[in-house]
């Protein structure tokens, strides 16, 4: 198998800025979150366990305030708001072609939905507030019912207040499991998220400060793997782990490694590709995506390895560990290459002649304001935004991004476009502001073009970074019927105007 390194379409993984120390040339991607409670599942465990389920077959999911223990066993723990009280929310599985019927039970102070990121459901399903329901108020519930059709690793979150309410812990990952078992020997599920807490503990308040709009998005300084300060992940000396890896920080572009160990991609953002080793180990994560890795546990009985981010800095932090226990191997060898995962029922088809091209530039922020003339205090006046973007459903003071040139909540005004269902779409995403943006499409899984040709990137995704001063031309099938929003997945852009909506009929 040629190395992944050699291969063009990776080099658009590529950052912009050169990497000091042992962060080196190349990276895996965009996304990564997980969860504890999937730690001890066997990987073909019961989809849906009969038991805790309403007498009308759903399971209950409350959204409510709860405690973690972010900062260690012995540091006071955090108030959270958590599905059922825990951040990550339950990992909670389902079966490829099954229903999964769960019952949003609303114990917080305020109003919230929850979307299923990466799924590609029923519209009404979706858990948009204003174009798919309404948002669901204190005490009040919401059933949601729908069959995912595809395997993979997904994940759901809070799509109301989003800044607010993923800061303070709304996610989950949820796990598609195929029809066939998976030759691997555990399932794991690593949510991967950043806090910003007081010098206290207590989740820094501030959401959506129009600082964090304008620059990179809220980033926490405490980071965690399924909750945890440093999580400990025990193996043994020969096992086969499927690492499925969710990035469910608000705004963070995680880079991640595991030390000593050779890593395989096997599914992006829920899709299973070829399977390619990751260059150098290191997965380029944006927030919201997803990597499925299998890693083959190949050190010593009684060893340790690091799993380590980048700190913005140019270092590495150590936020887990893979701990080699004692005893003997699990087998005398590490098992042989792996098949690639079942393929998804995704419209693969893509009528180019007949397309639909839209061309999306990416605007605003910081220090594009200041090139507009624009400013904190509002504007260059009459209808114009901070940064003089036109808007629909935000005040002028919250139009700091732009989709297209308009800023939007998302779900107001007319849609970008509209097309009939079976439609190709191409979507042109040009990057002319200072920070990278992570592109999200509901409803939808895309392909990115490897160049200006039409030779496409070996994997699907529902979300994609945007360099600054690039572009990331996309490509889809609008087979999905109904209203779905189109943002950037740096919650504080997509509060402030980078996001739209589009329409299949
Ligand atoms: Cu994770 Cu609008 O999405
Ligand atoms: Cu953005």
């Amino acid at each position: 198998m040629p190395d992944i390194a050699d291969r063009q379409p990776f080099e658009a993984f590529e950052t912009l800025r050169p990497l000091s120390g042992r962060l080196s040339r190349r990276h895996w991607l965009a996304g990564a979150g997980a969860s504890l409670t999937a730690l001890a599942l066997p990987p073909f465990a019961a989809a849906q366990p009969t038991e805790g389920l309403t007498a009308d077959g759903f399971r209950l999911l409350r959204a409510r305030p709860g405690e973690a223990r972010l900062r260690g066993p012995t540091a006071p723990a955090t108030p959270i708001w958590g599905y059922e009280g825990l951040a990550p929310g339950p990992t909670l599985r389902a079966r490829q072609g099954e229903e999964l019927k769960i019952r949003l039970v609303n114990e917080l102070p305020q109003a919230t939905v929850i979307h299923w990121h990466g799924l590609r459901i029923a519209n009404a399903m979706d858990g948009v507030p204003h174009l798919t329901q309404m948002e669901v108020a204190p005490g009040a519930s919401f059933d949601y019912r729908f069959t995912p059709p595809d395997a993979g690793t997904f994940w759901y979150h809070s799509h109301f207040l989003s800044s607010e309410q993923m800061a303070r812990g709304l996610f989950g990952a949820l796990i598609v499991e195929e029809r066939a078992a998976v030759d691997v020997d555990r399932d794991v599920v690593l949510v991967l998220n950043d806090w910003r807490l007081t010098n206290a503990g207590a989740i820094e308040r501030g959401f959506g400060n129009f600082h964090d709009a304008a620059m990179a998005g809220r980033l926490g300084q405490y980071i965690t793997l399924n909750g945890e300060d440093s999580l400990e992940l025990p193996v043994k000396t020969n096992e086969r782990l499927r690492l499925r890896i969710v990035n469910t920080a608000n705004a963070r572009i995680f880079r991640l490694r595991i030390a000593e160990h050779v890593t395989r991609v096997m599914a992006v953002d829920g899709q299973p590709c070829p399977p390619e080793v990751v260059p150098d180990g290191v997965l380029r994560l944006a927030p919201g995506t997803r990597v499925d890795l299998f890693l083959d546990a190949a050190l010593k009985p009684g060893s340790r390895a690091p799993i380590l981010v980048d700190d913005l800095r140019g270092g590495e932090l150590e936020i887990g560990h893979l701990v080699y226990g004692d005893g003997a191997p699990l087998r005398a060898q590490p098992l042989a290459a792996p098949h690639p995962l079942p393929a998804n029922p995704l419209p693969d088809r893509f009528d180019m002649a007949g397309s639909l091209t839209i061309d999306v530039p990416l605007d605003g922020g910081g220090m594009a304001m200041m090139m507009r003339g624009g400013g904190m205090g509002g504007g260059m006046g009459g209808g114009m935004g901070a940064a003089g973007f036109r808007g629909h459903g935000l005040p002028p003071q919250d139009r700091i991004w732009a989709l297209a040139s308009v800023a939007s909540s998302g779900h107001d005004g007319p849609p970008m476009f509209s097309v009939p269902r079976g439609r190709t779409v191409v979507m042109n995403f040009t990057n002319r502001s200072a920070f990278p943006h992570a592109m999200h499409v509901h409803g939808h899984h895309f392909r990115a073009f490897a160049g200006n040709g039409p030779a496409l990137r070996p994997y699907w995704l529902d979300t994609v970074i945007v360099d600054p001063e690039h572009s990331e031309r996309v490509v889809f099938v609008a087979d999905n019927p109904g209203k779905w929003m189109l943002h950037c997945h740096m919650i504080e852009h997509m509060a402030t105007g980078m996001a739209a909506w589009f329409q299949v009929t």
